[in-house]
């Protein structure tokens, strides 16, 4: 085990606005969220940062204060727009944005992150199985940047939330394997190794009886089936054996809408791993979001910086040292 132990950073001390690759990136079409700082261990930050999570049936933003992860503006939501295409989810996101900064006021330089319910490649999402399909291979930087008039870092909606886990929660301090699990419309998954976030793992997609297994056993398919709690946890044990045959997590972290409901299932439960529930139910998305964010932004503001050269060692000279030994300081 490990603690983290690097200073704090303010995130409102980053520029991320005069960042050069992302404002070329807002109107190029390029992507900003560079791979390295999706994989980047958690540090403590300070300041704030916006967070945007958008799922398949709600839009969700706050900002968040980076030291504590409190939310320290309201939490505004709205459905979904449905068909759930891109244009129209964005539109709903800059609505959502703009409540929350009218009613928290003008941040300068403020580090702005959005949860995608897809896998996120440099800034694209790649997958949509609880979004229109228009999503798969969209831009979505590029567009929530243009939108929003601001330097936008997504990052995929369970990974937001591992994250939130890793930087404050029980995923921190905590080396070995962790997989944090999204159970919800879909199941979304974070899979932190030795304290970095290793994105995209997908695994509500992990075949069980020939089916994606969310599509058996996320929230919303418990209710479909009409499966009781008991029931449910003895499938949800299968999928969480699978998981444990193929990666040897030291500890699971159950999340998202299902985890509320702990108390009708929990008990049912096995793992051979540490089993236990998230810090963060609704606002994981939001927190995890902003966070990666800040530390984007860290990241990238740290990489333009000249690499400090050490001080130069003075060359022992033999007159100067006899000079200044043999010269008393007038006053
Ligand atoms: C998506 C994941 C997402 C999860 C939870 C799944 O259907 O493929 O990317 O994290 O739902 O929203």
């Amino acid at each position: 085990m490990s603690t983290i132990d690097t200073a704090p950073v303010a995130a409102n001390d980053i520029d991320a606005a005069s960042d050069p690759a992302a404002t070329a990136a807002a109107g190029s079409g390029k992507a900003t969220s560079a791979p390295a700082a999706a994989t980047s261990r958690a540090i403590p930050l300070t300041g704030v940062a916006l967070g945007i999570d958008v799922g398949g049936t709600g839009v969700k933003a706050a900002v968040v204060d980076l030291a504590s992860a409190e939310l320290v503006s309201a939490r505004v939501r709205e459905k979904t727009p449905q068909p759930s295409k891109p244009e129209a989810v964005i539109e709903t996101v800059a609505a959502v944005v703009d409540m929350v900064l009218a009613e928290y006021g003008p941040v300068a330089d403020l580090a702005v992150g959005c949860g995608l319910p897809g896998a996120i490649k440099y800034g694209y999402m790649k997958t949509a199985a609880n979004l229109d399909k228009g999503w798969v291979d969209f831009d979505a930087t590029s567009a929530l940047s243009a939108r929003l008039g601001r330097s936008v870092h997504v990052i995929n909606d369970a990974d937001a939330a591992g994250m939130a886990e890793l930087a404050y929660g029980e995923a921190k301090g905590h080396e070995g394997t962790t997989i944090l699990l999204t159970i919800g419309t879909g199941i979304g998954s974070a899979l932190i190794s030795e304290g970095r976030l290793v994105p995209n793992t997908e695994f509500g997609h992990l075949l069980m009886h020939d089916q994606a297994s969310e599509t058996l056993v996320s929230g919303v398919a418990r209710e479909r089936r009409g499966l009781k709690w008991k029931e449910w946890a003895a499938e949800f044990n299968e999928y969480l054996a699978m998981l444990e045959f193929f990666l040897w997590p030291d500890r699971i972290i159950l999340g998202g809408g299902v985890s509320k409901r702990s108390d009708k299932y929990w008990d049912h439960l096995k793992t051979n791993a540490d089993l236990v529930k998230a810090r963060y139910l609704n606002t994981s998305g939001i927190i995890g979001a902003a966070y990666a964010a800040a530390l984007a932004a860290h990241t990238e503001e740290a990489a333009r910086k000249p690499a400090r050269r050490p001080p130069r060692k003075a060359k022992p000279s033999t007159s100067a040292r006899s000079t200044t030994a043999a010269t008393p300081k007038r006053s």
